[in-house]
């Protein structure tokens, strides 16, 4: 049963034998600098692709260092980077898909910065789809069907893709929130890279900018070691069944769902988001 998976720790599913109770617990209670980064996203929304670009804003478009994304800037609830992550230099960048309740109280007094990347709910759930026949620390589903009802229940890590986006968007009064969507970076990467760096206050020159657009694309990022994940051992990632860099397109949900799929998505997303303020580009 998929359930045996996860761990239900105050209203968020752990991924059992992946996640330290007690490290994720400790996050709540940091302390932040105005330096730190946060890239917060629901799983499969553009996580290890603002990974890329942060990384290469830092170092102004330069790719030289070996150092993998993974450890640059690192998930701060996978074990281990919770100690790193109070002793590192600045300026700490990580990655989380962790909800804002979870997340270090300090963030409401508007110290560090959060980037939100959220992407359109189908495409994230056939993303998704793919990584459980590749992540071995997830199960395989049993089928797309099976995945879809689940996904719609919140049974899966990141519970409510609805939940998960309204709840942190809900705070973005008390806190330095950047909301970017995957779709804006696919239609305009160099626009998106640019208010990017001018959010994180880093000045690049043009030349500097085109550089980190150039070695963020989907092309070139599935060939770069340090960004395309291919470096994670086989025992987290099944690389036989699948890559982090998968497609990178907008609207592969429709080579997925049916219609009837479609409809009931539908009429989920316009029950959920009735209210919320940002209107979507997706369709
Ligand atoms: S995870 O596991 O939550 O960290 O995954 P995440 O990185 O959030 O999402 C993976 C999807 O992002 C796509 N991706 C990109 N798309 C466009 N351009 C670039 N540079 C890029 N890098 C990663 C990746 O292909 C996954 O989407 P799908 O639809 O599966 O291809």
């Amino acid at each position: 049963d998929f359930k045996n998976n996860f761990v239900s720790h105050k209203g968020f599913n752990l991924i059992r034998g992946t996640h330290d109770l007690e490290e994720v617990d400790a996050i709540y209670n940091y302390d932040i600098r105005d330096s730190d980064v946060f890239v917060v996203t629901y799983p499969k929304s553009g996580t290890i692709w603002m990974q890329q670009i942060l990384r290469l804003i830092e170092a102004k478009g330069d790719m030289t260092s070996e150092e993998l994304n993974f450890d640059q800037v690192p998930w701060i609830e996978l074990p281990g980077k919770g100690k790193k992550f109070e002793e590192a230099p600045s300026p700490r960048m990580r990655v989380t898909h962790l909800p804002y309740h979870l997340m270090p109280r300090a963030l409401s007094q508007k110290k560090g910065k959060v980037i939100y990347v959220a992407r359109n709910p189908k495409d994230v759930l056939v993303s998704y789809y793919h990584f459980h026949k590749f992540a071995t620390m997830l199960e395989t589903p049993k089928d797309f069907n099976h995945f879809f009802e689940r996904f719609i229940r919140g049974d899966v890590y990141g519970n409510s893709w609805f939940d998960h986006l309204k709840t942190w968007y809900s705070h973005e009064d008390h806190m330095q929130l950047f909301f970017i969507t995957y779709e804006e970076m696919i239609q305009d990467l160099l626009t998106s890279v640019r208010r990017i760096s001018t959010f994180l206050g880093k000045d690049l020159t043009d030349a500097q900018l085109a550089h980190v657009v150039t070695l963020s694309t989907f092309q070139n990022m599935r060939v770069i070691p340090q960004a395309n994940y291919e470096m994670v051992p086989d025992d987290l990632l099944n690389h036989h069944n699948g890559t982090f860099m998968r497609k990178g397109t907008i609207g592969d949900w429709k080579n997925h769902f049916t219609v009837a799929q479609s409809e009931a998505f539908d009429r989920v997303f316009q029950k959920e988001m009735k209210d919320f303020p940002v209107s979507f580009v997706w369709d």
